[in-house]
């Protein structure tokens, strides 16, 4: 059978991808594609990554990948050793692929506007190794319309062929949280959006057989690129909505996480209502500048939207209001911030990821900084390298070392690894009395304050 699995019977794809000679290539394989690549791999697909970074290609094939994610070094390393993931800088490698993943980046700009550029690149690449009956799927974040009006024309210009006539095209949005993809992407469905109904069968027909998910169609790739936009902006807005209800518990000396369950039993348009958790921000790649993709599609069409902007706002308020909240601790306790010792415990923008990218827990430290407090970092997810992107101070590479005398202990990352080390054990290594700022509010309260700390969470 030649390659390409569009232009096929359903029956036929079936066979393809079923006996599993789909090969994949994925384009971008930074945090995104290496999940997908390993996964895809691992669950018996021969994969080649594909990227621009000479120093990523390298990793890979060495069965190694700086992605901190938990579970991927094992996929990766595996996988490479038995010769069905492989990575390369030569996109000519498409040609021995059925489908083709795109995943490159797509940053936001000064004036908070989308970056493109990578994709544009990407498409003309791809574009000119693009043969009959490849499938091409999009997975980047991207403005709607993207994939019609600027992947599309590139990639029938540079190849001569016709989308939905010689070759497949679809957006298929990556839904996946940091810190649980590979079991996300085992486990959420995919939504497709295709230029035509050949595209969408073949693409659900890979993600049934890839993934064992299901698929989601959708009228067209535009309206799966809004769909992706919309889900980031109701994650932000709902955790903007904790913070501030965080805010006025704290104000009122209540629990914000008691009032969060109860009003979350009750059920509204046909599920419970879902609140999510407040905490001291709201970072990472995607959180950050999905709700100003909302924004600046607004006012292409001369909207002057709220929310957006709203969410980002009040999210962008929680490290500074973090910072006050430890100040006052301080001070309730008759110290000075600036003759005290802080404890930072995780630095990473999410619990159990070493992800630093816009983690807002740089705020927070360069107030830290600012005050001219004595600090120690603490954070065994995250390389030396990656820390200096958020902390002039270098990582203090055991907890106890860090933990020892401190006045306060500040928890801006929950990781798992800190829940392990008896509480007891680190109030006896503190000052009496120490503060704990949980700013993930993944600590007992009760368990905190019984080992002989003073506890405060975020709006508890
Ligand atoms: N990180 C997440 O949790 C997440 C979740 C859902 C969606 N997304 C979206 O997925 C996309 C990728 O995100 P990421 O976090 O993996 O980004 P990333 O920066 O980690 O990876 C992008 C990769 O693309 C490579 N690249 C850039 N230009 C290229 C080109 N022309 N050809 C080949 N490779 C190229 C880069 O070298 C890099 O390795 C973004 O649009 C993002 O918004 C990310």
């Amino acid at each position: 059978m030649a390659r390409g699995a569009f232009g096929r019977s359903d029956v036929e794809v079936d066979l393809l991808v079923r006996g599993m000679r789909s090969g994949i290539a994925v384009v971008g394989f930074g945090y995104i594609g290496t999940v997908i690549g390993a996964v895809l791999a691992d669950r018996g697909w021969p994969v080649t990554g594909i990227d621009v970074r000479q120093s990523v290609v390298d990793d890979i094939n060495q069965g190694r990948t700086s992605v901190a994610e938990p579970g991927l070094g094992e996929l990766v390393a595996y996988n490479v050793r038995i010769g069905r993931l492989r990575a390369t800088t030569d996109f000519g490698a498409i040609a021995d692929n059925d489908f083709v993943i795109v995943n490159v980046g797509t940053p936001l700009g000064p004036d908070y506007e989308p970056i493109v550029d990578d994709i544009k690149a990407a498409a003309q690449a791809l574009g000119e190794h693009l043969q009959p009956g490849h499938v091409v799927i999009l997975k980047s974040t991207v403005p709607p319309d993207t994939t019609e009006t600027l992947v599309r024309p590139i990639l029938e210009e540079v190849s001569g062929l016709r989308a939905g006539v010689d070759f497949g095209l679809a957006f298929c949005p990556e839904r996946l949280a940091e810190g649980q993809a590979i079991h996300e992407l085992t486990s959420i469905p995919v939504v497709v959006g295709a230029v035509d109904e050949r595209s969408a069968r073949a693409c659900a027909t890979l993600w049934r057989h890839a993934l064992g998910v299901d698929s989601v169609i959708v009228e067209d790739p535009r309206t799966a690129e809004m769909v992706k936009l919309a889900d980031n902006l109701w994650v932000d807005l709902n955790v903007a909505l904790a913070n501030e209800l965080a805010k006025i518990c704290d104000r009122l000396d209540m629990d914000a996480l008691q009032v969060i369950e109860a009003a979350n039993t009750m059920p509204k348009g046909g599920n419970p209502v879902n609140i999510l958790r407040p905490s001291m921000g709201v970072g990472g790649y995607c959180l950050t500048k999905d709700p100003w993709f909302v924004n600046h599609l607004g006012e292409s069409v001369g909207l002057e939207l709220s929310i957006p902007r709203t969410s980002r706002t009040v999210n962008d308020t929680m490290p500074e209001y973090t910072y006050g909240l430890l100040t006052q601790l301080l001070a309730d306790r008759g110290k000075a911030i600036e003759t005290s010792k802080i404890a930072v415990l995780g630095i990473a923008f999410k619990n159990n990821t070493g992800d630093c990218r816009l983690t807002p827990t740089k705020y927070v430290l360069e107030l830290l900084e600012k005050s001219g407090c004595l600090i120690s970092v603490h954070d065994p997810w995250v390389s030396d390298d990656e820390a200096q992107s958020v902390t002039t101070v270098p990582l203090t590479p055991d907890i106890d070392s860090a933990v020892k005398d401190a006045d306060a202990l500040v928890v801006l990352a929950g990781h798992r690894e800190f829940h392990h080390v008896p509480l007891a054990h680190l109030a006896g290594l503190a000052t009496g009395g120490c503060v704990f700022l949980d700013g993930r509010n993944s600590f007992d309260p009760a368990a905190v304050n019984a080992a002989g700390f003073v506890y405060k969470g975020i709006g508890r």
